[in-house]
């Protein structure tokens, strides 16, 4: 049933009411039922939160022992729930075991860097702006050639590409553009002649010894296997006309987890009363988290590459006022970020704590 009650707008993100801005309320994410709400202003002028629940702007890079010498210690967690943990983790040197997952799926972000990853299907040559999707199990081991920072998501779900419904298979990007390994021989020298397997489950760390060299795949078929996706080989679809949601820019889904990818694309240039910065959005179901990669990250201020911003449930969110502003006389937008949304409530780890913008829930007021 629908109901429209006093001042609003015919067509939901155009031609809002003078004097007011529209804050979209939605199950869902944004393809459950939803009612737009027209308020004098913006939801997110508070003066004051008590209590813990409040948006946050994290510096990943400066997250206690991110680069660690080792490659499992030198990944920090950040947020986690029950279906994902997210962590970040810098790569300098080859891993001297291969490691494997058993507790979840690893998608894992190449944010800057490049080398080579092993894994159990064989080898790919890794660069900036790929996605690494690694299957429940999969063996494998980083060698950079550059020093590489990962955004790591890890999910307890399986990792897929979400339905494109009336868009077609070939929209956003086509199958083809995905690379995935060809079964390889490693060369690698291994210390006293012994193969060492790490392999994690419920956060625990087991290693298993082999004689040989247990990648030793010579030959794989089926539809189960490591994915490589590189950013630039998405095509955004963008609307003239209209500020499409944020799930029009899905990459990848997993139980109770989107992965969206948000890339350089015209703004809504076609009708004046159009919106052009993402309306106010009440969070419902969904936790979000914005992982800004490169580019200009037009819908907030103080915002660098390598940062995050997490908006729980249960407060809205938008656009800063310097940002709407800002857009005005912009045609396109350059920004590159990954965004991660979770419909279980996500929790900072205490390293996260540490490096939250203690001033970011105020940044809309000033
Ligand atoms: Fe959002």
């Amino acid at each position: 049933m629908y109901f429209k009650r006093g001042i609003t707008t015919r067509q939901a993100h155009v031609d809002i009411p003078e004097g007011t801005v529209e804050e979209e309320f939605a199950r869902e994410g944004f393809s459950g039922r939803a009612s737009h709400l027209y308020r004098k202003e913006a939801p997110l002028l508070w003066s004051e939160i008590e209590g813990d629940l409040r948006p946050h702007a994290l510096e990943l890079e400066e997250l206690p022992g991110l680069g660690g010498a080792d490659y499992l210690e030198g990944r920090v967690p950040f947020l986690r729930n029950s279906d994902a943990k997210l962590s970040m983790a810098r790569v300098v040197r080859p891993m001297d075991y291969d490691f494997r997952n058993a507790d979840g799926d690893e998608t894992l972000f190449v944010h800057t860097g490049q080398g080579r990853i092993e894994t159990t299907f064989g080898p790919l040559e890794y660069e900036t702006g790929d996605y690494l999707v690694l299957p429940r199990g999969t063996s494998y081991r980083l060698d950079p050639s550059e020093p590489t920072e990962l955004l790591i998501i890890e999910t307890a779900g399986e990792v897929t590409i979400p339905d494109r419904g009336l868009l077609g298979h070939h929209a956003l990007f086509d199958p083809d553009v995905i690379e995935v390994p060809h079964p390889q021989a490693r060369e690698r020298e291994v210390e006293d002649g012994k193969w060492r397997l790490k392999i994690k489950r419920q956060d625990r760390i087991t290693t298993v010894t082999y004689d040989h060299d247990p990648m030793n795949v010579v030959g794989w078929k089926g539809d189960l296997t490591v994915w490589q996706l590189n950013i630039r080989d998405i095509r955004p679809i963008s609307c003239d006309r209209y500020h499409l949601p944020p799930t029009a820019h899905a990459t990848f889904v997993a139980r109770d987890v989107v992965i969206a990818t948000f890339l350089p694309r015209p703004l809504e240039n076609g009708d004046p009363g159009a919106l052009k910065v993402p309306f106010y959005h009440a969070n419902t179901d969904y936790d979000e988290v914005l992982f800004y990669h490169d580019g200009d990250f037009f819908s907030r201020e103080g915002i660098e590459p390598g940062m995050v911003t997490f908006h729980p449930q249960g407060l809205p969110h938008g656009p800063h006022p310097k940002a709407i502003e800002a857009a005005k006389n912009k045609t396109r937008t350059e920004e590159k970020a990954v965004m991660i949304d979770t419909r279980r409530p996500l929790e900072l780890t205490e390293a996260a704590k540490g490096v939250s913008q203690p001033d970011y829930w105020s940044s809309w007021s000033r």
